[in-house]
């Protein structure tokens, strides 16, 4: 006979070391829920998921390959899964897929972002890395992304309602699903593939639409394109609640960041025998120009307080974002303060969305990837293999670079090749241009001494005026400089030109397109670029013009020609070009606090926007967009430009230091 304390350490040893082999030889995800065999999909008919005859908990985090450079995809997606999560979650944005109508790029489409759009590949690579995918095609996606996912070529056609039971509109959603549905219907999980579940639409209850037939019709064409998967849509519950859900047919989910328990038991009482997810918990948020970058930040103990929450309520979750990016480019998206679509409203969002979530931008995790993994190593019951992960080198500082070369923008405009004749000014849509900047030229003018130049409506978004290629603006030194001549709040604006007459003079509006918004009903006229009304000058309309895309496109980039040594930096746009010599390939960060407003270009990338009013200071620049050997940045400046091109080994907020107010 052994004694009872005897018996006590034989059974707690016993147990101890089928702990111990057994976490040694934990299954992994895909392990424990295949089994031997494949029989079912994703099921949410009940009031909690089953995968494969087997319970799952759907722990998942935000991810957007788009945002990220390819060469980090495996590694981002390694340190979810160690983490503990199970599933990642994307969106995929139409508006990179299908650049142009009708011509597509998945990955070897050519077109600018081509390396950031094998969407298969990066599907593939985390069922490689052990996680499952819940994938959100839209068409809409918001996502804060230009025009919210949707291309601009949309807006060629005049009647077009967007987001709605449009035939024009739908016509197109149908085109592009059929060749993103062939790539994606493969992939799912019952083909062997790991996607469990995919989103009809996004917060669509935010258009207050009204039309339950357009989703209908957008499940319809997912299932004739062979997606068998479970479909759900999602939105905010206290504001709209099942106003964008088709109740009993999709499974809804929320989006929300704080009031968990009444977002969750209001999403439970619409379907009180379905699962409850939270398709987007908010990790941290995104900042919008001119705000305090600091006051967007959501701090660590909220975050882990309402993450608990979630997970004891009991929940499945997607944290949006887990992982951060960027906006490249001209990506980035807008809101609109008024609501009233006029344009005065327009909030443009920066180019960084790092979203102070559990992974930066740059790849560093932060405090609450660490709270993330503690939560769910207490609430997740199963048991499975994580992987140890490696620590992302630190960013670098590369010296500064004094600049020599330069061209202005007026030589550019004045040699373009491509001069369209107008009678009207037209906004950029209606001669194709997609991307970047137009400039309106009237050749030929006479103008009395302070003659007024008049823009009629609203300038979409900024305008730069030269006469004779001297610039008519003044510099940009405030946060209220916004709310003045040259940008998008004011309507029916004007500006004196030269105080003496001037014959036979080149007039020459550049106009910016700062983003569209992305947020909900998406009204078609108010997102047009350029300029849609008509130009006065001393109350005679100007007529004749020539139209001048600039696109800065890579080829467009690549084929500038003209650089000649710097003349002159002072108010004047200009381009400015240097080259430097990368032996190591480093991530970096462009600092540009001394810049006031333009683009910047890396190897003929367009990478992000400057501007002064901040927060943005810095531009994250991956390795993957450098390469060994000679690289070049060309900085576009719309007024004074600094003498050296600086580098950060991190973020910095705030504004720029032409501003002077703080
Ligand atoms: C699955 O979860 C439900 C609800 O919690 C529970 O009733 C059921 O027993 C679970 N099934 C298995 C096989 O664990
Ligand atoms: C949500 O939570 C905030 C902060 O705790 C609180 O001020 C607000 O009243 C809550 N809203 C609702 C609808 O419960
Ligand atoms: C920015 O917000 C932080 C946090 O709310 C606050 O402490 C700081 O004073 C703000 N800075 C400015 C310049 O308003
Ligand atoms: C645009 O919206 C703003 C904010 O509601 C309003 O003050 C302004 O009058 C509107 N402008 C026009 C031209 O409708
Ligand atoms: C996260 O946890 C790891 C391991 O405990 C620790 O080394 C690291 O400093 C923590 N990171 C942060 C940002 O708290
Ligand atoms: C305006 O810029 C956005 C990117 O911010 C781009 O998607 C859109 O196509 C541009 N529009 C035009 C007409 O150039
Ligand atoms: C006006 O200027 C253009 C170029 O600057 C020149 O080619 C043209 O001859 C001038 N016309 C007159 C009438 O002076």
């Amino acid at each position: 006979m052994i004694s009872y304390n005897m018996a006590k350490l034989l059974i707690f040893s016993i147990f101890f070391i089928i702990r111990t082999v057994l976490s040694e030889d934990l299954p992994t995800n895909y392990e424990h829920f295949i089994g031997d065999e494949i029989k079912s999909g994703l099921s949410a008919d009940q009031s909690y998921f089953i995968l494969n005859g087997k319970n799952i908990t759907i722990f998942s985090g935000a991810f957007h390959y788009f945002r990220v450079h390819p060469n980090y995809w495996r590694d981002r997606l390694r340190k979810m899964r160690a983490a503990g999560l199970n599933t990642v979650e994307t969106y995929v944005p139409w508006n990179l897929h299908e650049p142009e109508n009708g011509v597509f790029d998945f990955g070897s489409g050519g077109s600018d972002f081509e390396q950031f759009l094998d969407v298969e590949r990066f599907i593939k690579t985390a069922q490689e890395e052990d996680l499952f995918v819940l994938l959100r095609p839209g068409p809409y996606i918001c996502a804060e992304w230009e025009f919210g996912g949707l291309p601009a070529w949309l807006l060629d056609n005049a009647n077009i309602k967007l987001r709605q039971s449009d035939p024009i509109y739908l016509k197109f959603v149908f085109r592009y699903f059929k060749e993103l549905f062939s790539i994606i219907a493969p992939l799912q999980f019952t083909n062997g593939g790991p996607i469990i579940a995919m989103q009809v639409e996004n917060e669509y209850g935010n258009t207050w639409n009204h039309d339950p037939d357009y989703l209908r019709t957008l499940a319809q064409v997912f299932r004739s394109n062979g997606i068998t998967t479970p479909l759900y849509t999602s939105d905010p519950m206290l504001s709209v609640g099942d106003q964008g859900a088709l109740p009993g047919e999709l499974l809804i989910t929320a989006n929300f960041n704080m009031n968990v328990t009444e977002n969750l038991d209001k999403l439970h009482s619409f379907q009180v025998d379905k699962p409850t997810m939270a398709m987007e918990f908010w990790s941290g948020w995104f900042d919008h120009i001119t705000e305090n970058h600091t006051a967007n930040l959501v701090p660590i103990q909220r975050y882990e307080t309402y993450y608990e929450e979630i997970l004891a309520y009991p929940s499945s979750v997607n944290i949006y974002m887990f992982v951060g990016g960027t906006n490249w480019g001209f990506m980035n998206g807008a809101g609109d303060v008024t609501y009233e679509m006029n344009n005065s409203g327009l909030q443009p969002s920066v180019t960084s969305y790092d979203y102070d979530g559990p992974i930066t931008e740059q790849g560093q995790i932060s405090e609450k990837f660490n709270a993330t993994k503690k939560l769910l190593a207490k609430y997740n019951t199963v048991k499975t293999k994580l992987p140890e992960i490696s620590e992302t080198p630190a960013a670098v500082t590369f010296d500064d670079i004094k600049i020599e070369q330069q061209i202005l923008l007026k030589d550019i405009i004045d040699s373009h090749p491509n001069k369209i004749k107008s009678n009207n000014v037209i906004p950029m849509e209606a001669i194709g241009q997609n991307f970047g900047y137009i400039v309106y030229r009237k050749t030929n003018l006479n103008l009395n001494a302070h003659a007024i130049l008049k823009i009629t409506g609203y300038v979409r978004d900024h305008v730069l005026v030269l006469v004779d290629g001297k610039l008519m603006n003044p510099a940009l030194t405030s946060v209220d400089d916004l709310n003045k001549f040259g940008y998008w709040r004011l309507v029916d604006s004007a500006i004196t030109l030269p105080n003496q007459a001037l014959t036979n003079v080149t007039l020459d509006l550049i106009v910016e397109n700062n983003s569209r918004t992305n947020f909900g009903i998406l009204n078609q006229f108010n997102q047009l670029k350029g300029l849609t009304e008509d130009v006065y000058i001393d109350d005679n309309i100007i007529q004749n013009w020539e139209l001048i895309p600039l696109d800065f496109k890579k080829s467009w980039n690549n084929a500038l020609t003209g650089w000649h040594e710097v003349k002159n930096r002072e108010l004047t746009p200009a381009l400015y070009k240097v080259t430097f010599t990368v032996s190591e390939l480093r991530d970096t960060y462009i600092n540009v606090q001394e810049w006031q407003k333009g683009i910047v270009i890396i190897n003929n990338f367009v990478l992000g926007r400057i501007f002064a009013v901040g927060p943005q200071q810095t531009l994250y620049l991956p390795a993957g967009l450098l390469k060994e050997g000679e690289n070049e940045i060309i900085i576009f400046e719309h007024f004074s430009a600094p003498e050296y091109v600086k580098f950060s080994d991190k973020h910095i907020w705030g504004y720029g230091s032409s501003i002077k107010e703080l």
